[in-house]
């Protein structure tokens, strides 16, 4: 589904994606990981398109869209939700919603934009809030509205940036469960998640990133073991 070679992003000395390359196979469930400042977001900003690559390429489904802006990237159907949570506090679950449906699709006719909010709602398990004003949300809830606006978009590939950061427990193997149900209804899904319950519990596969390069990929019983990989997370003494 995704393909990307090469890719590199340097800021000033920081080589924050060092040649990376990187296979999303479409129906997987795919994290990446890897210890503070490996960059994984930045390789999401790359895949998003918030950020152009000095070097490298980007395929998704078939076609090149490594300097693609990111609204085109939307309508082709790679999807994203962020790590720190911006809804607009001023509007409604719904309202919030039918600004995601309507992202890089101007020209949506209303009732088909109501129609994928009514879904995305129902999946998410938002519509007892669907009136509520997202600046009165809970943690939990906030989470789920921003992968409900990501899911508006109608992503084939979802990119989520730890979405489970700040949860308890109890929380996050709900957020899990959900996670799963939007797999499960078609979407494959990129996830960068530095709790490893929740890595371990979802995940197909599993890519570890440490100063902008992967340094293993595979099940994740198999990376957790990787010498490589521990070494990567201790030497940080995180
Ligand atoms: N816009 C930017 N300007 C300058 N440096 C940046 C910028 N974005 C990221 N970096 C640097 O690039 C490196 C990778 O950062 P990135 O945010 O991608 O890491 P990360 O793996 O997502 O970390 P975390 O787990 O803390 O979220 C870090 O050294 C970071 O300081
Ligand atoms: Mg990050």
């Amino acid at each position: 589904m995704l393909s990307v070679q090469g890719l590199s992003k340097r800021f000033g000395g920081v080589h924050a994606a060092n040649a990376v390359n990187l296979r999303v196979e479409a129906g997987e469930i795919l994290a990446v990981i890897g210890p503070n400042g490996a960059g994984k977001s930045t390789l999401l900003n790359l895949l998003s398109g918030l950020l152009r690559p000095d070097e490298g390429r980007i395929e998704f489904l078939g076609e090149t869209i490594t300097q693609a802006p990111p609204e085109v990237r939307a309508w082709k159907g790679l999807g994203r939700a962020f790590q720190i949570v911006q809804p607009f506090p001023e509007m409604t679950v719904w309202e919030n919603l039918l600004v995601g449906a309507l992202y890089g699709k101007p020209n949506t006719p209303a009732r088909v934009a109501e129609r994928v909010v009514e879904e995305v709602i129902e999946l998410t398990g938002l519509t007892p809030k669907a009136q509520t004003l997202a600046g009165e949300l809970t943690l939990l809830e906030d989470k789920r509205l921003e992968l409900a606006r990501a899911l508006c978009t109608r992503p084939k590939l979802l990119l989520l940036d730890e979405v489970m950061a700040g949860l308890r427990p109890s929380e996050a193997l709900e957020a899990v469960e959900l996670v799963r149900r939007i797999r499960n209804s078609g979407v494959t899904v990129l996830f960068i998640e530095h709790l490893m319950p929740v890595v371990r519990a979802l995940a197909d596969r599993v890519v570890v990133m440490d100063y902008g390069q992967v340094i293993a990929e595979g099940p994740y019983d198999l990376v957790a073991s990787n010498p490589k990989v521990r070494e990567a997370y201790l030497g940080r003494a995180s």
